[in-house]
Parts: C-alpha cells; structure tokens; sequence
C-alpha cells in the first residue's frame, strides 16, 4: 500500500453533488450549476495533488443518473467531453495520472476516445491519481468482478475456491488503488449512492452541506483536519484499551 503523510488519507474520494441546487438558489437552469462544478473539481485536483494526496476519485455520473432529463444528461456528456480535451494539457503538466473507472460499454465512441487518450497521455506521471468515476455504479462494478470471475472458472483458469475477497478486488474498475480511507460528499445528502459500495467498507464519512460548486480549499481543508481527528478501528479494540 501507498503510504503519505501521518494524518492525510492516501486516498480520498468525493461525491461531487448539488450543483442542481446551486443553480436553483440563484435562478439558473441546472446545466450552469454543472459548468460551475468543473471550476471546484479544478480547485479540488489542484488542492489534493499541492497536499500530498496519491488519489482523488471523483463521482461525475452514475449509472442512475441515465434517468435524468435526456437534455441534462447530453449536457453532462459534452460537458465531461470538454472539460477533459481542455483540461487534459494542464493536468499532464502537473503530473496527473488519469483513470477513468466505470462503465465502457454504452459510452459515445468521441467520450471513449477522449477518455483513452487522456489515460494514455498521462499513463507514467507520478503525480496524483484521478480516478474518474463516469458511468460508474458500485453495484455494476461488482456484478462485472463476479461475472469475470466465473468466466476464469468456466475456463478453468481459477477454481471455484479461489472466488475471494482478494481475487474479487482485483476485478474492480478502481484496482490497484487501495479503498479510499475519506470519502467526502457534498450537498448534505446521507447516502453513498451506489458510489464504492465494495471499496467503502472503512472508509471515513464527511458530509457537508456546501453545495458542489462553492466547494473550495477551506472546505477541503476541513474536511482533512476531520479526518485527522478520527480513530479508525477496522473492527479492532480501542488503542488505548489494548494496552
Ligand atoms: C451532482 O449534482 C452532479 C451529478 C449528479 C452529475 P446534482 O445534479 O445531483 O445536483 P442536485 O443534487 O440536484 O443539487
Ligand atoms: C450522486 O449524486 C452521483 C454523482 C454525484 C455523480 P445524485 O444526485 O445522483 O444522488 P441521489 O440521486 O441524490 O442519491
Ligand atoms: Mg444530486
């Protein structure tokens, strides 16, 4: 495992929610809340990356949220589109290692192309890790792990004692990142939303009710000193009762 800085997560992962709202309060059409949600999840790469964090994973779309409004959902595939095709040039100068983890089979061909060569143009930096999570369900992405595995088994390339913990892991969209030790949600919302569901299982939770797009350094910084506070057990006795 990757290890950083005493008290700082390795990894953090963020589900960016309530730019509809955002829009809302101020009387705009929810796409603007979108767009202003790309200028936080700028500020929160470059904020990760200046404090020492190997990976960021980001929520951007669900395998829900194909429920919206066709309208919404076109807007979020062109905004994704865009963002990465200017973003793309600056993260790689900064070092960032893009992932996309989610879903590949019913994207655009111009969202997978755009994602392949973003992966591909920033594959050996050793910056930070941002994992996009795009077309991604947690529920999905497990029943895809369980599915590759029973084809290694009908090949006979696993048996059916070797269908573990361990190997089930290493089927996951986000491996070989380790599970995210913080997960950040924004919005107020107290639900994970079918995000890591597997990866999740110690995971630190930090809800605050600042909406996506007024999420800024401050905010990201609180949520770290929170994080820094907690005592994380894995199941174990109290430290100090231990001894
Ligand atoms: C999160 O903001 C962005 C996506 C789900 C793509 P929402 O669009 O869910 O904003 P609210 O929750 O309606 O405010
Ligand atoms: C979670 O937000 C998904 C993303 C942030 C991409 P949603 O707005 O889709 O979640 P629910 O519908 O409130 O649970
Ligand atoms: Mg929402």
């Amino acid at each position: 495992m990757q290890s950083g800085k005493p008290g700082l997560p390795v990894h953090v992962a963020i589900i960016m929610d309530g730019n509809g709202r955002w829009a809302k309060r101020r009387a705009m059409p929810r796409f603007l809340g979108h767009r202003q949600g790309v200028q936080a999840l700028k500020k929160a790469v470059r904020y990760a990356s200046q404090e020492g964090i190997k990976i960021l994973t980001v929520y951007a779309f669900s395998t829900e949220n194909w429920q919206r409004p066709q309208e919404e959902v076109n807007f979020l595939m062109e905004l994704m589109h865009k963002t990465f095709v200017t973003e793309i040039g600056e993260l790689h100068r900064e070092g960032v290692r893009i992932v996309l983890v989610g879903d590949r089979t019913n994207l655009e061909p111009e969202i997978l192309n755009v994602w392949d060569q973003a992966e591909k143009v920033t594959a050996k930096n050793q910056g930070l890790t941002l994992n996009v999570a795009f077309n991604y369900g947690g529920r999905n992405e497990i029943a895809r792990a369980a599915r590759n595995l029973a084809r290694k088994v009908s090949l006979g390339e696993l048996t059916w004692k070797d269908v573990t913990a361990e190997t089930l892991e290493k089927e996951l969209y986000t491996w070989p990142s380790p599970d995210p030790d913080l997960i950040i949600r924004t919005g107020g919302e107290q639900r994970l939303s079918n995000f890591l569901l597997w990866q999740s299982a110690y995971s630190e939770i930090y809800i605050t009710s600042t909406l996506w797009p007024d999420f800024k350094e401050q905010d990201f910084a609180h949520a770290l000193h929170s994080y820094n506070q907690r005592e994380r057990r894995f199941g174990q006795v109290h430290s100090k009762e231990n001894a």
